[in-house]
């Protein structure tokens, strides 16, 4: 009998291709949220799965369907599974890492140079006026030259956006489990500190209240991998106090939820999770989840597996 894979979001094409010859494919339009509930719903009827990041794939969810053999999760990121739980299961879990490394590394650079240079002010003020009014002292920002990148967890996409950094002029350092320098030195030390570390039960906050209080006054704060890595209520109590200069996020503690804090303040630059978002990134995270629940269905090793 054909399996079925159920594809839960409408993913890039190729997705689809890859699957279609062999498999029966069930695709679901994107949700941002989805409950248990619904997600039990919509997998019950998969051998296999490619599954967005919101999807919460708890212990409930899959061991809801006893068929079901593999999830291909398309992020690298994958703090939504229960990977105990799908150990245990014995179901293969699956995620996309190093397609999407240079498209999130280029876009943690974008958030750095716009905040630093107040890009979405000017652009605000242009269209606003329809002027361009130079003066002296208009929209000054911070060189990135000389300044020091404290990055916290130096792995596929935090060594990308070194070298991206380090062609800026900019000296980076580094805090890991395993290595680099102790974040307290990092974050006291740093002109502007990137997160690029997953998030788990350790990493969770990593950036609250005590910690924020330990950047350097006038820092900045970029945040591509995961919102719950930063207590957003004390970010932007930081940030109001001007204890901060500036924070870019393209990922929240709560999404699709944003702190509505955040939305009023100019010294905040706000994206919608878009690190992998090239047309270039993303069909090559489907091509490699595809890939994987095919092949995994297939009787095969994954090439990404996770548990
Ligand atoms: C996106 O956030 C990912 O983990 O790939």
């Amino acid at each position: 009998m054909k399996h079925t894979v159920v594809l839960t979001a409408a993913f890039p094409s190729i997705a689809r291709e890859i699957l279609a010859g062999e498999f029966d494919v069930v695709e679901h339009p994107t949700e941002h949220e989805r409950s248990e509930d619904e997600l039990i719903t919509i997998l019950a009827e998969g051998d296999g799965a490619v599954t967005l990041l919101s999807d919460p794939l708890t212990r409930r969810v899959l061991s809801s369907n006893p068929h079901l053999r593999v999830v291909a999760n398309f992020a690298v990121g994958y703090n939504n599974v229960d990977i105990e739980a799908a150990r245990e299961l014995g179901i293969t879990i699956t995620n996309t890492p190093g397609v999407l490394t240079d498209a999130t590394a280029d876009l943690t650079m974008a958030l750095i140079l716009a905040v630093t240079r107040r890009l979405i002010e000017g652009d605000a003020e242009v269209r606003l006026t329809g002027r361009c009014e130079w003066e002296p002292l208009k929209l000054l920002g911070a060189s990135l030259q000389d300044k020091r990148l404290g990055i916290v967890g130096m792995g596929r996409i935090g060594t990308a956006l070194a070298q991206r950094a380090r062609a800026f002029g900019m000296e980076v350092v580094h805090h890991n489990r395993g290595g680099g320098i102790p974040l307290d030195e990092l974050l006291s030390t740093s002109d502007i500190v990137s997160l690029n570390v997953p998030l788990s039960k350790e990493t969770r906050h990593i950036i609250g209240r005590e910690n924020l209080g330990k950047m350097k006054r006038g820092s900045y704060l970029i945040n591509t991998s995961r919102g719950a890595l930063i207590d957003e209520a004390a970010l932007c109590d930081a940030l109001e106090s001007r204890h901060l200069r500036g924070a870019a996020l393209d990922v929240y503690e709560n999404e699709p939820e944003v702190n509505h804090r955040l939305l009023s303040m100019d010294n905040v630059i706000i994206v919608p999770h878009i690190g992998s978002a090239t047309e270039e990134a993303r069909t090559a995270m489907a091509r490699l989840a595809a890939t994987d629940v095919r092949r995994v269905l297939r009787g095969e090793q994954p090439v990404n597996r996770v548990v």
